[in-house]
């Protein structure tokens, strides 16, 4: 096949460690890795140290992604019992208002319905609402959204009893949108073995074969793809307290287009899943002359000696991946060819509502 292009991905979600935790990913090596991946536009999650959860944490990232990230980007900012009041007025400052609802890294785990159903009746109705809800959460979720008339995104869905009720209630007009992560597509419990026990802990955790074959037959209603790039040191994946989460930005587009090259899924479909749907339900603007080029015949091999990111480890060491990003394009200014980036830190731009008018000039 010639080259491919195609326009720059978007990932709406990535852990990018600032503030508290530069040693695992700051801003400039996370969207670095970004770019390597193909990915020129990422919404960063909040559960940093501290949590970005108000007016003064929320301005430590947006100062930090302002100097230093090499890609477009925006924040969610975390939903927490304290900021019931508050996060109305942040919304045009973030790309979103995030929960974590079920057990995940860091200090932003929310399990109280009232407090759900608050953020949901307060938070604006066109600004998006990400869940992390796994299993019956799922559902909880889904009823809280469906009776304040707003819709829901789910974030990395990974299990047969998740993607079936949100397929259903698709079916039935419920405002639901989702994402899949490509590590739940290709590892499952089966591949626990040969990865150890640390470097397989991941939230949600990698589920069964049957989960996995049903996340499969059921895309039609996956929205997106997302990386759910979670940067942790070797050290710490080895160690006897190993922190969930796996790196992705350098890999989920490759391991998509496996998929397209298995004939699991089209090239278009890819593009609508890592591009149109995520800007759509995400309400991006659009990024005038970006684009990636690929060769899509190129085989390589992820590997913890040639990553970008801080992490420097990947749970798909060794795989033989076809297809590969050559040049990532940004505004027109080739910033990333063959492993050597040619950008400054600070070159992306906030895509938060409030930054809009810049985002255009
Ligand atoms: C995430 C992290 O490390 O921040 N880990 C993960 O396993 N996905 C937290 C999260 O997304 O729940
Ligand atoms: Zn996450």
């Amino acid at each position: 096949m010639p080259t491919l292009r195609l326009p720059g991905l978007i990932d709406p979600h990535v852990h990018l460690r600032e503030p508290g935790g530069e040693y695992k990913e700051d801003f400039e090596s996370g969207t670095k890795a970004a770019l390597a991946g193909g990915i020129t536009l990422v919404l960063v999650m909040p559960n940093t140290r501290p949590p970005l959860i108000d007016s003064d944490s929320l301005a430590l990232a947006e100062t930090a992604a302002a100097q230093r990230a090499v890609c477009d980007w925006g924040i969610h900012l975390g939903a927490s019992p304290e900021n019931t009041l508050t996060a109305a007025d942040l919304a045009p400052r973030v790309s979103g208002l995030k929960f974590y609802l079920d057990a995940t890294f860091g200090p932003l785990h929310l399990q109280d319905l009232r407090t759900l159903r608050e953020h949901f009746a307060r938070f604006p109705k066109d600004r998006p609402i990400l869940c992390h809800a796994e299993g019956r959460t799922v559902a909880a979720v889904l009823m809280c959204a469906h009776l304040e008339g707003r819709s829901v995104h789910i974030c990395h869905v990974s299990r047969q009893e998740e993607i079936e009720i949100i397929r259903d209630a698709k079916m039935r007009g419920i405002q639901v949108t989702c994402e899949v992560c490509a590590h739940h597509l290709y590892l499952s419990t089966d591949d626990i073995a040969h990865l150890g026990e640390g470097r397989s802990e991941v939230r949600p955790r990698l589920a069964s074969p049957a989960d996995q074959a049903a996340l499969w037959r059921n895309l039609e209603f996956v929205d997106c793809f997302a990386t759910d790039h979670a940067p942790h040191l070797l050290s710490e994946k080895d160690s006897s307290n190993p922190p969930p989460g796996f790196p992705g930005l350098e890999t989920s587009f490759a391991l998509m287009l496996r998929a397209v090259h298995e004939g699991r899924l089209t090239l278009e479909g890819l593009v609508e899943r890592m591009v149109h749907a995520p800007r759509r339900i995400f309400d991006l603007p659009e990024q005038p002359d970006t684009w990636i080029e690929v060769d899509p015949d190129l085989v390589w091999q992820p590997s913890a000696h040639n990553t970008v990111s801080r992490a420097r480890w990947t749970p798909f060491e060794g795989w033989k991946l076809r297809g590969r990003v050559i040049r990532t394009v940004l505004r027109g200014k080739e910033v990333y060819q063959q492993g050597m980036f040619q950008v400054q830190p600070g070159a992306g731009r906030n895509v938060a509502p409030i930054a809009r008018r810049d985002f255009a000039t």
